[in-house]
């Protein structure tokens, strides 16, 4: 299993994980435009070759979105059903963390129905009202808008420079 930025030849395969659980009701759907506009922002979880097994496809799909100086989103964040269970989530999340660290994040968010799997990631409940407006600037094209029924949750990223100090 590898973990990789998304290609253009990704496309397809994510649009069609992510609408599989959007139709469910579990995330929110995302057209193959909106994808294509923010494609350097995903990473995807692809076989040990780093191509999309043709049985398997996309294994994983994530996207690290930054909203300001020092807050970024996880978004459209799905582990294939044929591969939940076996960590491949947490994986997932704890390298756009990563990513998130190394271009000098202070904090990730998330907008979600899984509490208890972003816990285990590390990221803590928080009252939406305290995130800043930026946050809600894609809400308004949600079918969801204005009674948006997730759970933000966040997680504060150690300072650069303290890394770097080794403190
Ligand atoms: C939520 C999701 C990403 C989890 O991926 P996963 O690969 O199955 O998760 P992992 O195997 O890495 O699980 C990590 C931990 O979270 C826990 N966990 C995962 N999903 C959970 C759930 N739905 N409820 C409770 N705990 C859960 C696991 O038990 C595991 O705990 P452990 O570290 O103590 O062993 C995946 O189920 C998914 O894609 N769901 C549908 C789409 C979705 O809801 N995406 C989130 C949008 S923000």
């Amino acid at each position: 299993m590898v973990i990789r930025k998304a290609k253009i030849q990704d496309l397809d395969g994510m649009m069609a994980l992510i609408n599989e659980y959007a139709q469910q009701g579990l995330m929110l759907p995302r057209s193959k435009l909106s994808l294509c506009e923010t494609l350097h922002c995903f990473s995807v979880v692809v076989d040990d070759t780093g191509e999309v097994s043709e049985k398997e496809g996309i294994l994983g799909v994530g996207g690290l979105h930054i909203l300001w100086e020092d807050l970024a989103e996880i978004r459209s964040l799905a582990i294939s059903q044929k591969a939940v269970g076996k960590g491949l989530g947490k994986k997932l999340v704890a390298h756009l963390v990563e990513e998130g660290q190394s271009l000098g994040l202070n904090r990730i968010m998330a907008l979600t129905y899984q509490m208890t799997f972003f816990d285990k990631c590390g990221f803590t409940v928080v009252e939406k009202e305290t995130l800043p407006h930026k946050v809600w600037k894609d809400c308004i094209n949600c079918s969801k808008f204005p009674s948006c029924d997730e759970i933000a949750v966040i997680k504060e990223l150690t300072p650069v420079a303290a890394v770097s100090n080794g403190n």
